[in-house]
């Protein structure tokens, strides 16, 4: 499908209405938790088929998963299709009492489709094509004979399944994203061209968006583009088209799957992590598939996690709660489509994980409110790419590993306990601190573009307010420029780093605070308009009257000579980024600069709008601990004593009447369980790795 006529009917669809919560509960019967497993028949001999799929369903799992990378079985040859072995594994299934996830294969593109149209393949940037050499996710997805062939196997698996009861729900592709991120090959190149005539029109608008008066990049005709790589303009538009190319190949994929399958069966996909895949931005199908879901392995060692002596056997917990929030966002509800269930093969190095881990990852998923979660993969691989990626079964196929203890662990506890959610039940301080975290994956693009100092990080920029929300134990929603901001329904929005704001967003925000919201908004925010141009206006203007005060100047410091911020009597260290601000007459001051040539004047703004207010941090702390206090503070002005005060990488959750706790340190903790409260799993001083369950008194 052309991409013009994908927004013409992105914008029909956009009346249609989205999943809702009523979904959700038609979709998971089971209270609590769902199970299901990753199992590849492909793989393995079919007279093994039914012995796994009898210990996958005595194990305590809900449903199998299938057929992700199966095109050159599905589709052996240009038009035959076989689901006849497909069919067994379904029906093996069904006897079982499993349910199915079946998946489109488009990741994994066959040998004979490459042979006779290699155009279907992506280009790097340096103009090399990908091979059909046994990797993945190498389609060209702007290929109008790719979007054919991957149309019709996903047509014909849902012709084939789509009223089949026993298949539960389906997952386009996998893990969306183009493997050499973005497409560089002829066909992408035009509809990139389409994509930007439909957004500027006239090659005026582009080159005046583009500033392309700066060192002559001025174009004289469309014909003229070359693809970008250089101007930080175009390579913005051209990794957002990148992004609306890959969520319009999904949603290509969800509307033929609608067309066939029953109501029952749900519409997903399993987005992996947002950190690694800029350009994939989980929102832009939220109006097709029933909701997202996401995908998280915990010890690869490439991520933020508490870097104790355990890290590397407990994982990167702060990662799996941001991922799970970003896909629970999307649509309200989520599940988790991969949680590792042991060692994995392409960390920087490959632990095994802490025993028990595993059983902590999956009672953390619960707590989250997860609705499923499914592990990768119930075999570990014999041959192939992953060899030493170990599954639920040991390389014998029938000996469980120990992450396969884990999940038979974990499955049983929560089959119990889930006995006693409370469906419905909200929790007072949950529901007075839920908090919007404002979220576009073109801002990460735009300032990962140009950082200005080398230690900008802006993926620790916001872990610095989501791990200080964590510890407080407040939930959060992520919101996008789009989204009504309801004071009512999120009290708390924060607003880190959001360097390309509209005046549409300001005044959104402003209203926001006017209308009773607790605005906390951080340094760098408001610099650039929405074309990523910095203001014709002095610096970040469009948000003073927000913030209440005006912005001076910003500066840096050397790592090795960091600068110190006062707030509340304690000394704060900084050195990435720095606004010195000025307040005005009735905004308060809360924290200042302690040195340099501008000791003495203000970091951290602070004031009241009616019942709202607005927080500024022009300076970002080293150890993110002022953010920290600060945002105790705001959030203790407004609702009082705040019951978690947890340290990094202990985190607690409410799901339906129970608290769940978990420790991803290497410290025993004592959580703050009030004395009155029925301890149901796990001890109040809570060990590495451990799962603590709790249900307040009445
Ligand atoms: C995921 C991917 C899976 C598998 C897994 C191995 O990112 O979606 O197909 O490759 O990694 O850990």
């Amino acid at each position: 499908m052309k991409l013009s006529t994908f927004i013409l009917l992105s914008l029909i669809f956009a009346v249609l209405p989205i999943s809702t919560r009523a979904d959700e509960a038609r979709f998971f019967p089971v209270k609590g938790m769902e199970f299901g497993v990753y199992y590849y028949p492909e793989h393995w001999p079919e007279d093994q088929w039914e012995r796994d799929i009898q210990r996958i369903s005595k194990l305590g799992f809900h449903f199998i998963h299938c057929a992700e990378f199966a095109w050159a079985r599905l589709e052996p040859e240009e038009g035959r299709f076989d689901f006849a072995w497909l069919d067994r594994v379904v029906d093996l299934a069904g006897k079982n009492g499993l349910k199915v996830v079946m998946c489109t294969p488009s990741p994994c593109i066959p040998a004979w489709l490459a042979t006779k149209h290699p155009e279907v393949l992506a280009m790097d940037n340096n103009g090399k094509r990908s091979h059909h050499d046994g990797g993945r996710l190498n389609g060209s997805l702007a290929n109008p004979i790719y979007q054919k062939y991957a149309a019709r196997i996903a047509t014909e698996m849902a012709k084939h399944y789509g009223k089949d009861a026993r298949i539960s729900g389906w997952q386009i592709g996998n893990e969306p994203h183009i493997g050499c991120d973005e497409d560089y090959s002829p066909s992408a190149q035009e509809a990139f061209i389409g994509w930007l005539k439909n957004k500027y029109k006239t090659i005026e608008s582009l080159n005046e968006a583009w500033g392309a008066a700066f060192w002559s990049f001025t174009l004289n005709d469309f014909s003229q583009l070359e693809m970008p790589s250089a101007n930080p303009h175009a390579m913005l538009d051209f990794k957002t088209y990148t992004s609306e190319e890959i969520a319009r190949d999904l949603i290509d994929q969800t509307r033929i799957l609608r067309q066939h399958v029953n109501e029952t069966q749900w519409i997903t996909t399993n987005y992996a992590y947002y950190k690694g895949l800029p350009n994939v931005n989980p929102f832009l199908t939220r109006k097709d598939m029933d909701f997202a879901s996401h995908t998280m392995y915990l010890t690869h060692n490439r991520m933020n996690s508490s870097g104790d002596s355990l890290a590397h056997r407990l994982g990167c917990g702060m990662e799996l709660s941001f991922s799970t929030e970003v896909a629970k966002s999307v649509s309200g509800y989520t599940g988790i489509m991969e949680l590792q269930p042991g060692q994995i093969n392409w960390g920087r190095f490959n632990s095994m994980p802490l025993p028990g881990a595993v059983r902590m990852w999956i009672w953390h998923c619960f707590g989250m409110g997860e609705r499923f979660v499914c592990t990768y993969r119930y075999r570990q691989p014999l041959y192939g790419l992953e060899q030493f990626h170990h599954g639920i079964m040991q390389t014998d196929g029938v000996s469980l590993s120990q992450g396969g203890q884990d999940y038979a662990t974990a499955i049983g506890e929560i089959g119990e306990i889930s006995k006693k959610l409370e469906p419905g039940a909200v929790n007072d301080f949950v529901r007075s601190t839920r908090t919007g975290f404002l979220w576009s994956n073109r801002n990460v693009i735009d300032i990962e573009s140009y950082r200005h100092h080398q230690d900008w990080d802006t993926w620790q920029h916001i872990y610095t307010y989501y791990q200080g929300l964590k510890r407080m134990g407040v939930d959060v929603e992520f919101v996008t420029e789009n989204d009504a901001y309801d004071p009512q329904r999120i009290p708390f929005l924060v607003v880190p780093a959001y360097q390309m704001m509209s005046m549409e967003l300001v005044k959104k925000l402003e209203s926001y605070a006017s209308r009773g919201g607790h605005l906390i908004i951080s340094t760098r925010s408001a610099l650039k308009d929405q074309r990523g141009h910095l203001w014709e206006a002095k610096i970040q203007q469009p948000i003073w009257s927000l913030i209440g005060g005006e912005i001076e100047f910003y500066d840096h410091l050397p790592k090795e000579r960091p600068g110190m911020v006062q707030y509340d009597g304690k000394n704060y260290p900084w050195h990435t980024w720095g606004t010195v601000v000025k307040p005005s007459p009735k905004t308060e001051s809360w924290g200042f600069y302690d040195d340099q040539f501008y000791k003495g004047k203000s970091s951290v703004l602070h004031r009241k709008d009616g019942k709202g207010s607005v927080t500024y941090l022009g300076a970002w702390s080293d150890g993110w601990d002022m953010e920290y206090q600060i945002l105790r503070r705001v959030y203790g002005q407004v609702i009082g004593k705040l019951p978690f005060d947890l340290p990094p990488y202990l985190f607690a959750h409410y799901r339906e009447g129970l608290w769940v706790a978990v420790n991803y340190t290497d410290k025993v903790t004592p959580i703050p369980v009030p004395d009155s409260a029925e301890v149901i799993l796990g001890e109040r001083n809570l060990p590495p790795a451990g799962v603590l369950v709790w249900r307040e008194k009445k």
